[in-house]
């Protein structure tokens, strides 16, 4: 897809098809006010005869508007002006889109992205906009025999600004939405491909294929012989029942002056998670291919960062492993010495996120990272928390809490935040080791937030649970490629980018 910026009239262009918006009830948007005018009348007698209330999400197609030099014009209904928030405004972009690529228009000029939409400025709706294109357009063929795909699909779209003043920043956004863009397709590929395909040796070969596309990434890979030595024996645990080898792949952007500390990521990458000896019912089993979702969106992420040359130091980690009962398997009553040496009894073979974690966390100790967010799959009780809307985030670190919190409602992907107070600590004692792996029912994403924080003492760090969030289930079953722009967004304001350079 090719995406610009414009400042123009909407009489002026020249295009397969231009869009412009509609109010509820029956009332044109500026730009469609113009399109009437030099049309005498035509739209406001179509809306007079009733063929478009205006409500959000309604499309209409026109061909040879009178005196309209493009083939086509879509009125698109955008609900009550007063009511156009960011929730509708990316749902009308996304059906726009839709109806563009199924209605043979291979171009566009769109001007949705000069509606008012309430506390949001120009860069803001062209990212939007660019990014919402992109997810819209979003399929995975690539194990389809036949790919059935439109015939005349949309190629490229003209996003109009109110102002020539105002080019550069739709430009910006236009470049930075394109970078995110490619970060969730690039986690939406890696995490929709099947777990036969997509082992913990798959993600290092995806590690090593962005190292070879930028200069600024270099890749290292943690085996298991490499984990024995470092006493990861918690991550190691959870793979002896797998037939592949875990292995943790460690990517570097080295963005930054060498002596800057580092941000670093840590993704849970269980590329597929059947419970182990605590074996899962078998009702959507197939669903837990995605337990590596965590670990595909720090890939995507390390995409962003690359492509968009962010001056900074960010290091990714993807946690790779598979979860499998075998008679090698580590089982229920196991004690395990952690690479931190804390021990852990496990109680449940499905609690396998935080032990892999948990040696990650210890591990990236020797960057010395300035922050370290983790990002994974851990809880279904996260999903019975906030539903699939909301990412659950967990910090001990207020102002970096409150720095994610404001990137994602900058980047309009969402985040709420659970509380990691010592109260909840007790659910994780055990009569034989320093702590279980098992908190119990209440606050199960809470426990296992607690976990964790006691291998993260060492650095400020923020936990994202994103089990709700990673992937639809379904009849539209797929990855959703958060939370890269929450995160894109966290080290892009950590970088200092503003919207203007
Ligand atoms: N990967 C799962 C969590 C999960 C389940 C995410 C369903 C998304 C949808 C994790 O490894 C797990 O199995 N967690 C258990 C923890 C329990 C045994 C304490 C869970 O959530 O049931
Ligand atoms: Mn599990
Ligand atoms: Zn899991």
């Amino acid at each position: 897809m090719e995406f610009n910026v414009k400042s123009g009239s909407p009489e002026k262009q020249r295009s397969a098809c231009i869009v412009v918006g509609v109010y509820e009830p029956r009332r044109l948007s500026g730009v469609a006010e113009q399109l009437d005018e030099i049309s005498e009348g035509y739209i406001s007698n179509l809306l007079r005869r009733g063929d478009l209330e205006g409500k959000a999400g309604q499309m209409l197609l026109l061909h040879h508007v009178p005196n309209v030099l493009s083939e086509r014009v879509l009125l698109v209904g955008c609900g009550k002006e007063r009511e156009l928030d960011e929730r509708q405004y990316k749902q009308i972009i996304a059906k726009t889109i839709q109806t563009l690529n199924e209605t043979g228009s291979m171009e566009a000029v769109c001007f949705l992205t000069e509606l008012h939409v309430k506390g949001r400025d120009t860069y803001w709706k062209v990212r939007q906009a660019v990014e919402t294109t992109q997810d819209t357009l979003y399929t995975f063929l690539q194990l389809k025999s036949k790919k059935g795909e439109p015939r005349r699909p949309l190629r490229k779209i003209v996003f109009n600004v109110p102002t020539r003043r105002e080019l550069t920043v739709g430009e910006k956004a236009v470049e930075h939405g394109l970078a995110i863009a490619k970060g969730m397709k690039v986690t939406k590929d890696v995490a929709n491909m099947p777990p036969n395909i997509c082992n913990p040796a798959y993600l290092w070969d995806q590690a090593q294929q962005l190292a070879a596309e930028y200069d600024s990434i270099d890749v290292e890979c943690v085996n298991e012989a490499n984990m024995a030595d470092l006493g990861m024996n918690s991550y190691l645990a959870v793979g002896r029942g797998s037939e592949n080898e875990s292995l943790m792949s460690i990517i570097h952007h080295k963005g930054g002056d060498p002596d800057q500390q580092p941000l670093v990521l840590v993704g849970k990458g269980l590329t597929f998670d059947s419970g182990g000896i605590s074996l899962k019912p078998g009702e959507g089993m197939d669903e837990m291919k995605y337990d590596m979702g965590g670990a595909a969106s720090v890939l995507g992420v390390m995409h962003t960062v690359a492509a968009l040359n962010l001056p900074v130091n960010v290091i990714g980690v993807l946690a790779g492993c598979e979860n499998m009962p075998d008679g090698k398997s580590y089982r229920p009553g196991d004690i395990l010495t952690t690479m931190s040496g804390q021990t852990v009894e496990v109680l449940n073979t499905d609690a396998e996120g935080r032990l892999v974690l948990c040696d990650a966390l210890t591990y990236v100790e020797r960057f010395d990272p300035d922050t370290v967010i983790d990002v994974a799959t851990l809880t279904g009780a996260c999903i019975i928390a906030l539903g699939k809307h909301a990412t659950g985030l967990m910090s001990t670190h207020n102002p970096l809490a409150h720095e994610l919190l404001n990137a994602s409602e900058q980047a309009s992907d969402r985040a709420w935040r659970l509380p990691l107070w010592d109260d909840y600590q007790e659910q994780l004692e055990s009569p034989f080791a320093d702590m279980t792996n098992l908190g119990g029912r209440p606050a199960g994403s809470i426990t296992a937030g607690c976990f964790l924080s006691r291998f993260t003492k060492k650095y400020n760090w923020a936990h994202l649970d994103i089990a709700g969030t990673a992937w639809n289930s379904g009849k539209n079953k797929g990855a959703t490629g958060r939370p890269v722009p929450m995160l894109a967004q966290f080290l892009m304001n950590r970088a200092g980018l503003a919207q203007e350079d």
